[in-house]
């Protein structure tokens, strides 16, 4: 099979084109390496010269969008402006990137009947407690002045293209909404906490907690999560559906900080930072983020490997 894949030097892509590739397939990168790395790919490429092939380029290029798509058979689409920090501190390209840039490759996948992968977010979700969070509940987001609601926003126009591409046009679209995914690769520069806080740990410098620490979230070990989108392209009755994919162990953020100190042996304090002090005015947190996993169960029988700690222990020994 013959994949184009938006975004593949990044945390998630990078991984995913390791395993396709693994599998015998044939893959394209398109990648502009705005947050995503060569270094994450340069082995790849030189491990598989005669089946990957990358473009550094933005997917606002239209032409070249076509014509890879033209040449894929599936197209995994996970090219966006990612991570909160970032967001806030790019808002036009988070806006040109995640919709204008994902227009063109739902364009493109439209033109060619290419089955395609949307990669959404638990973001859509918005601001609330509710726990744990389906698919069909309704979202919840605050003022357009806020620009960290603009990542939420574009995720979602995302999802409504893709719908819309699919019960007009019968295109074949998946869409998934990953929950915080964590792994080798990843990285803490645009405000992913748990590289974050192991670079802290490792380096015996403060953890800093953002806000109270009372916030929580759940995390997915990486592989657990390529298994899932693996399936997916596979499974007929993912087609047209919306997917949540994430972890099982809700953690508060101040704890999760305990237990990657207390993993990592380290010798680090924690210390509370205001929200305001690293985001600026234009910020504001979710309290809780549990996905329900009930759908994903019943289509892919997903069901994560790898518990917290394993997860933590793996990442922390890649790091050191
Ligand atoms: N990692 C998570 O926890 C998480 C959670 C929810 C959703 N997602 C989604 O999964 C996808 C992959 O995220 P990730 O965690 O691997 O982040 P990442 O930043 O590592 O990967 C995104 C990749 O897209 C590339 N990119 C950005 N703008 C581009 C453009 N205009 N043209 C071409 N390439 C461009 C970046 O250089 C990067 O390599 C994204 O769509 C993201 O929104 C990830």
């Amino acid at each position: 099979m013959k994949l184009l894949v938006t975004g593949g030097a990044g945390f998630i892509g990078s991984n995913l084109c390791r395993k396709y590739l693994e599998r015998g397939d044939e893959v394209h990168i398109i990648d502009n390496l705005s947050t995503g790395k060569f270094e994450n790919i340069s082995d790849l490429l030189e491990k598989y010269p005669d089946r990957l092939s990358f473009d550094e380029d933005s997917i606002l290029n239209d032409k070249l969008v076509m014509k890879l798509t033209s040449l894929a058979d599936v197209v995994i689409h996970l090219a966006a402006a990612v991570g909160v920090k970032y967001i806030i501190n790019n808002p036009l390209s988070a806006m040109e990137t995640n919709i204008i840039g994902t227009e063109n490759v739902v364009r493109g996948a439209k033109v060619f009947k290419k089955k395609i992968f949307i990669a959404s977010s638990s973001e859509v979700y918005g601001d609330q407690e509710k726990a744990p969070l389906y698919e069909e509940d309704s979202v919840i987001f605050g003022p357009s002045v806020k620009l960290r609601w603009s990542y939420a926003a574009s995720k979602l126009v995302d999802e409504f293209l893709a719908l819309s591409y699919y019960r007009t046009l019968d295109i074949p679209v998946v869409i998934c909404r990953f929950f915080n995914i964590i792994g080798p690769k990843q990285t803490g520069e645009y405000g992913m906490v748990v590289p974050r806080f192991v670079d802290q740990a490792l380096k015996n410098n403060p953890l800093l907690v953002y806000g109270d620490g009372n916030q929580t979230r759940t995390f997915t070990y990486i592989e657990d999560v390529l298994d899932a989108i693996m399936n997916m392209m596979e499974n007929e009755k993912c087609v047209g559906q919306i997917i949540n994919i994430g972890g099982t162990e809700e953690i508060k953020i101040l704890d999760l900080a305990k237990k990657v100190i207390q993993l990592s042996g380290s010798s680090s304090s924690i210390e509370l930072v205001p929200y305001e002090k690293v985001y600026g005015k234009d910020f504001d947190d979710m309290k809780r983020r549990v996905p329900s996993l009930e759908k994903a169960r019943k289509l892919l029988d997903f069901n994560p490997k790898y518990g917290l700690d394993d997860s933590l222990k793996i990442i922390i020994d890649s790091m050191k």
